[in-house]
């Protein structure tokens, strides 16, 4: 029996770091990168074979639970969810397989273990909630991202956009007017992990003064979704300018990152920001269609390696 499963990438739009310490963020999927996960049953004689060339050419086999070297984070939530339904660990093959750059932003760890996870459940004939399926992949973040808010998790399992706030019910975004998106890839990898814990580091050094930078940032987000609702662009674009200060001084930015969020407005976006845990990673442009190919040229110019683009709420 073969299976495929896919799950998306993620990019924060306003509210990355701040949620962490309970601030409201929006995040939205992009779609059109995937993470998938393919299963081919009884390849193997006695285990599971695990194969992700696009992860550091990873291979390994596991030959029973109980031994299982729960270090790599797809043996960790093999076991947690075999575990979970009390099933016997499965004779097959899985490939992984990403288009979703590593350590950039865009959720491809989680993206790959929601993607896997759903493989699994189909192997072994479970029918898997998405909010079981989400608390799963968020143990999973847990065990190798440090401190996670649980956002990335959240909008690559629902794959829709979200209001997050930590520990709360999920809400649904209302998106008044489809929006675009210029995505630029810095090139530069960097670990969120480090750059939550740098931010960590910071807040414990000066509780009241990152606590007023952290609400100052929650209160942009409040605004954004209203700006979201209404349709009105300028002042979310507005918005994400004042967000990448705001990430500025936080010192999750980084030159490279500058440069193309400079260059982004310079080149007509309404608004531009880092996203995601930053040092590297990706940017991100809102853009008005007719602007999209010359803030696209402008950011390939500077020095992006990679872009994207996407639309949100046009479905
Ligand atoms: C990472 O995509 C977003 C951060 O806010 C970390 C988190 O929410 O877990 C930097």
């Amino acid at each position: 029996m073969n299976v495929t499963k896919t799950a998306s990438a993620k990019i924060i739009l306003l509210g990355e770091h701040s949620v962490v310490y309970g601030q409201p963020a929006i995040a939205v999927p992009v779609t059109a990168l995937r993470a998938s996960a393919k299963f081919v049953s009884g390849s193997t004689g006695t285990g599971l074979r695990i194969v992700a060339p696009d992860v550091e050419g990873l291979d390994l086999y596991i030959a029973s639970l109980e031994t299982a070297d729960v270090s790599n984070p797809f043996v960790a939530a093999i076991r947690l969810f075999l575990s979970h339904f009390q099933i016997a660990l499965p004779d097959a093959t899985v490939e992984l397989r990403s288009q979703i750059p590593i350590a950039s932003g865009l959720g491809s760890g989680a993206a790959l273990t929601t993607a896997l996870l759903r493989a699994l459940a189909d192997v072994v004939r479970v029918s898997i909630d998405p909010s079981v399926l989400n608390n799963m992949v968020y143990e999973i973040e847990k065990l190798f991202h440090g401190t996670p808010s649980g956002i990335d998790n959240t909008v690559i399992v629902y794959e829709r956009p979200v209001y997050f706030v930590r520990s709360q019910p999920i809400e649904q975004l209302v998106i008044g007017k489809p929006f675009r998106l210029v995505i630029g890839d810095t090139g530069v990898s960097a670990s969120t992990k480090v750059a939550v814990s740098d931010v960590r580091k910071l807040y414990d050094s000066d509780q009241t003064e990152f606590s007023g930078l952290f609400d100052e940032i929650g209160s942009l987000v409040i605004a954004g979704r209203g700006a979201i609702e209404h349709g009105d662009e300028v002042r979310l674009g507005s918005i994400m300018d004042q967000n990448h200060e705001l990430l500025q001084q936080l010192t999750v930015s980084s030159p490279e990152l500058d440069n193309l969020v400079v260059t982004a407005r310079r080149a007509g976006a309404l608004g531009a920001k880092m996203s995601g845990g930053g040092r590297g990673g990706n940017m991100i442009a809102l853009v008005a269609e007719p602007l999209a190919q010359s803030v696209m040229n402008a950011l390939l110019e500077s020095g992006a390696v990679r872009i994207y683009e996407t639309v949100v709420g046009k479905d």
